[in-house]
């Protein structure tokens, strides 16, 4: 019985340590690959495909063929590690949940990013540049302000990123209001150091640097060429 329970244990703690390895056992001890149908693409980036998961309120993101999955698998590693640090789920980012194996390949599965009425949110830079087109200046205030809330989260809680831009952020709507955003790509390190990340004053240096420097240049260019447009 001891033995027996001591190997119970030492699975979970496999489990826990090597999380996105063997939680392809997680549902009914199956490997069954889950079929995922053409018609469930949300959205296409330049690594990923996102589907929306056939029968659960989550997304599916599958390496489009020629990916590296080097700078996935470091994404993986640190959402897991800032999970663990955060200790609650925080609600302006996409949370990695587990591996599980397609139809399409290895899929990757996270929470999915909707507006209050179930409608998958649209990107910041979908919002942000209908905003501009249409005059809409008080949603680009709101936006404004909510990027300014999204940045002290990330900056507050440490989280870096790497590769933040409007494309990666969704904007969650709340019965036509802007709910908050929500970052759904880019989360993580781009090198392997780990000293003073998650401390004090320095560990809020970075989050706060790749936040100015790779998404408020876009949303300024956005501005400016709307500015320039308009202007000629
Ligand atoms: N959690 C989510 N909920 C809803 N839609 C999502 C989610 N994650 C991604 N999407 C949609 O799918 C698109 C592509 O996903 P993702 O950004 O993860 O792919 P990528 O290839 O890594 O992107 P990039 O080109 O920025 O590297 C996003 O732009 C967004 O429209
Ligand atoms: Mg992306």
């Amino acid at each position: 019985m001891n033995i027996l329970l001591s190997f119970c244990d030492k699975i979970t703690f496999l489990n826990e340590r090597y999380n996105y390895s063997l939680s392809f056992f997680n549902t009914n001890n199956k490997m069954e690959k889950l079929f995922i149908s053409n018609e469930l693409l949300i959205g296409s980036g330049c690594n990923r495909d996102c589907y929306k998961h056939p029968t659960e309120n989550k997304c599916i993101k599958i390496l489009k063929s020629g990916a590296k999955p080097n700078i996935l698998k470091r994404e993986l590693k640190y959402m897991n590690s800032v999970r663990k640090r955060l200790k609650s789920k925080r609600n302006y980012y996409s949370d990695f949940i587990e591996k599980v194996p397609t139809n399409k390949g290895i899929g990757y599965v996270f929470d999915l990013v909707t507006d209050i009425n179930n409608e998958i949110s649209k990107t910041l830079a979908d919002v942000y540049l209908d905003a501009l087109l249409n005059n809409k200046i008080d949603l680009i205030a709101i936006l404004d302000l909510e990027l300014i809330k999204l940045k002290n989260n990330i900056i507050n809680d440490r989280i870096l990123t790497h590769d933040l831009h409007a494309g990666n952020v969704l904007v969650r709507m709340n019965k036509g209001n802007v709910g908050n955003l929500v970052i759904v790509d880019g989360i993580g390190r781009t090198n392997s150091i780990y000293l003073f990340d998650r401390f004090g004053f320095i560990g809020k240096r970075k989050p706060r640097k790749k936040f100015e420097c790779n998404l408020m240049p876009i949303i300024s260019g956005y501005k400016e060429a709307f500015a320039y447009l308009k202007n000629h």
